[in-house]
């Protein structure tokens, strides 16, 4: 009869859940558990033995039970923990409400599908560029003024490493790695240092377009720009070309759209000219293939690049460039359930 064993064997027994609460007693205190056996065998001890070891086990039975009531009462309070807490009916009501997108991003996600219609797929390049890839692969002269620090935000003017100022930047970096055909939409967040008005800020966001193969020619540019514009705005909207200069382009071109909130007859918007400009475009300077090792007599393409801010402005009629920055709930609220295609 080891009663150490047995008192060791009682105190160490897991007792945290209703199932071991079950097994302790099987285990010890019911009917034909083992104190029972101890106490069936006391008859078997000498007498002047009896007395002692009967005590001990009514002192270890008297243990059992005290540790089967103090787990109960451990355990009825959780459950009761637990439920008070599941069922707080002062508790305020969980109020969900759903986002909605930016419109800078319903806008992007919208130029997004036209141009997948037409084959395009998504390329990227990094915010924090060097100087070879925003203006020397562009073809700009070393001294061209976008270089300039009143224009450019330098990180290291030293090493020429600057925000980009345009998503240009992109084409660079995708022909320098991919062999034609090429066609590409690169979206992104571009910067210039301006004082931050009504029409001017110091970062924007803009959507490059490039496609280079065998053949491309102007015609391919006008008929994939025009099939854009009247997918954005409505098949209704005037279109204008205007030549115009960039060191990444030549020929290069403007393209300006009747003017949405006045219908051409002239607001404060069009500047009292009917027409509002949307995008810059043109075909590729050859000189621009060859810095990313394209060979222009074998292949030509066109680019463009589309403000993202003007076109949200015109589709939505917001006067001023700096409420997409201020995360303005009023203003938010006004794009609230709005999806990509409308
Ligand atoms: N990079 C020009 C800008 O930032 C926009 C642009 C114009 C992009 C003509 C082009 C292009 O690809 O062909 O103003």
């Amino acid at each position: 009869m080891d009663l150490h064993a047995l008192e060791k064997e009682l105190l160490t027994h897991p007792l945290e859940t209703p199932e071991d609460l079950r097994a302790f007693r099987k285990t010890f205190l019911e009917k034909g558990g083992k104190l029972e056996a101890y106490f069936a065998h006391l008859r078997n001890l000498p007498p002047e033995t009896r007395k002692d070891i009967g005590k001990k086990l009514n002192t270890l039975r008297d243990l059992a039970q005290e540790r089967i009531a103090q787990a109960q009462t451990v355990l009825e309070g959780n459950a009761n923990q637990t439920q008070e807490a599941t069922i707080d009916p002062s508790f305020p009501q969980w109020v969900f409400e759903p986002g909605g997108r930016h419109p800078l991003s319903l806008v992007e996600g919208k130029v997004i599908q036209i141009f997948q219609r037409l084959g395009y797929s998504l390329a990227d390049g990094p915010e924090v560029e060097d100087d070879w890839h925003n203006f020397g692969a562009l073809n700009f002269e070393p001294d061209h003024p976008a270089r300039d620090m009143q224009d450019t935000f330098f990180v290291r003017p030293e090493e020429g490493i600057l925000l980009r100022t345009h998503t240009s930047t992109v084409q660079i970096r995708v022909m320098e790695r991919n062999k034609p055909p090429i066609r590409i939409l690169a979206p992104g967040r571009v910067y210039r240092h301006e004082t931050i008005s009504a029409r001017a800020h110091v970062y924007f966001h803009q959507i490059e377009g490039l496609c280079v193969d065998k053949d491309i020619s102007a015609a391919e540019l006008k008929a994939t720009l025009e099939y854009f514009i009247h997918s954005f705005f409505g098949e209704t909207v005037q279109i204008r070309w205007r030549a115009s200069y960039f060191p990444f382009t030549e020929m290069s071109a403007e393209v300006d759209i009747s003017c949405l909130l006045c219908q051409g007859a002239g607001c404060s918007v069009c500047k009292h000219s009917g027409w509002v400009e949307v995008l810059g475009c043109g075909i590729v300077d050859p000189n621009v293939l060859a810095a990313c090792g394209i060979d222009p007599e074998k292949y030509t393409g066109f680019a463009f690049g589309l403000g993202v801010e003007r076109l949200t402005q015109l589709l939505y009629n917001i006067p001023d460039l700096r409420f997409f920055g201020q995360n303005d709930l009023k203003f938010l609220n006004a794009f609230r359930g709005y999806g990509y295609t409308f």
